[in-house]
């Protein structure tokens, strides 16, 4: 039985990783890859598909950028002749970025089920364009797969039948446990961006691209300003999201931001976990760093009003502090006098989800 999976962007391809390791594996089912081009430059895209061994895909659709309603549009266009071509048993979509969204209406309208991996997540916040895709994905979708119990009653609020919900943990994670011991020393990702003077023990990683965040020039202007104060006290390092650097250099921002912070390129897999795995804290609106944060045991702050992960906070090191200086410091502060929260791992985040996934699909696809 054939299942097609489908990538789009930076935060699936870790998620399809494990996914495409286990599928390739098994002995009922096969995998083809799509990658739908939603990211293409190679620091988003190839140095991501080299180091975590994912296979070329079997067919790339080369959207690129666009806004939302033009790069949904475009990627269900040149989906939905791949998806008859190849006619699979299932289509298998990860997180809750457009190509997510955009796969799963074509293939539930072709009568393909859809898988969805990381399904019933809910920030309960649609002004954020993922909280439209999560939702409109899990409607669309035949067998749900959860990295946290939560999850299940966010979906059957929705009215999903539970017995569609199979809680099996995180696959973000699975890729985190199998690579940690390959990530780089931060000495060694500084050399690598031709950074001459790495910073000593202690050190902060900043990562911002949330459109909430970034786009607005004032909020923006805010988080320098917070970062550059918090600069004084701790050396941070701050990788930029091509659309970060677009918004700093559009809004003058740039030098400031590079007053306060080590700013280096989008980094790759391996430099971003080499940096994650030694940081003193990290601050962050990423989803997925907001779970290896946890996972690590390193502390986080949440630089957004809410986050659709909460075992992250009620489990793990991360605490959401918005988009407000005085909070942003006051919480860095007490990171800084006591390491801040402890957390623990959360349940099955135990580096065999991508394991119990491809079992349930096999019992389901191909029963003996
Ligand atoms: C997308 C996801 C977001 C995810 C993020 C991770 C959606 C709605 N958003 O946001 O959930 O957290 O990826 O990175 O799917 N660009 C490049 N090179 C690239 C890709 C993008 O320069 O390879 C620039 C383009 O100017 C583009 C902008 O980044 O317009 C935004 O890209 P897009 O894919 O629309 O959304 P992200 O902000 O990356």
């Amino acid at each position: 039985k054939r299942v097609m999976c489908v990538v789009g962007a930076r935060p699936n391809f870790m998620k399809i990783a494990p996914l495409m390791r286990r599928l390739g594996a098994s002995v009922s089912l096969e995998p083809y890859l799509v990658h739908t081009g939603q990211h293409y430059d190679a620091a988003m895209k190839a140095a991501f598909f080299e180091q975590l061994h994912i296979p070329e895909p079997d067919q790339d659709l080369g959207v690129g950028s666009g806004t939302h309603a033009a790069q949904t549009a475009e990627i269900m266009r040149r989906f939905e002749p791949v998806l008859e071509a190849q006619a699979p048993d299932a289509v298998l979509v990860v997180g809750d970025v457009n190509s997510t969204i955009a796969c799963a209406l074509v293939a539930a309208k072709k009568g393909v089920p859809v898988v969805h991996v990381e399904a019933g997540l809910r920030s309960f916040d649609r002004s954020m364009p993922e909280e439209i895709n999560r939702v409109l994905t899990d409607q669309l979708s035949e067998l749900l797969f959860t990295t946290e119990r939560l999850a299940l009653e966010n979906l059957e609020r929705e009215g999903i039948d539970p017995a569609r919900v199979h809680f099996v943990g995180n696959v973000m994670i699975d890729t985190l446990l199998h690579n940690r011991r390959r990530a780089p020393s931060v000495a060694a990702v500084l050399a690598a961006a031709d950074i001459a003077d790495p910073p000593g023990e202690r050190f902060g990683v900043i990562t911002l691209h949330r459109p909430s965040n970034v786009d607005d020039p004032m909020t923006l202007e805010r988080l320098v300003d917070a970062l550059a104060e918090l600069s004084a006290e701790l050396p941070l390092l701050f990788p930029l999201h091509p659309r970060t650097a677009a918004r700093l250099e559009a809004n003058g921002l740039r030098k400031r931001a590079a007053a306060a912070c080590t700013l280096l390129p989008p980094l790759d897999y391996l430099h971003m976990l080499g940096l994650l795995q030694s940081a003193t804290m990290v601050l962050t609106d990423s989803g997925g760093i907001q779970e290896e944060t946890t996972a690590l045991g390193v502390p986080c702050l949440t630089l957004r009003a809410n986050t659709e992960r909460p075992i992250t906070v009620s489990e793990g090191t991360n605490t959401m502090v918005g988009a407000d200086r005085a909070r942003i410091l006051a919480a860095a502060r007490n990171i800084l006098s006591d390491g801040g929260k402890a957390g623990r791992i959360p349940e099955l985040w135990d580096g065999r989800a991508a394991e119990r996934i491809v079992a349930v699909l096999e019992d389901w696809l191909a029963p003996v």
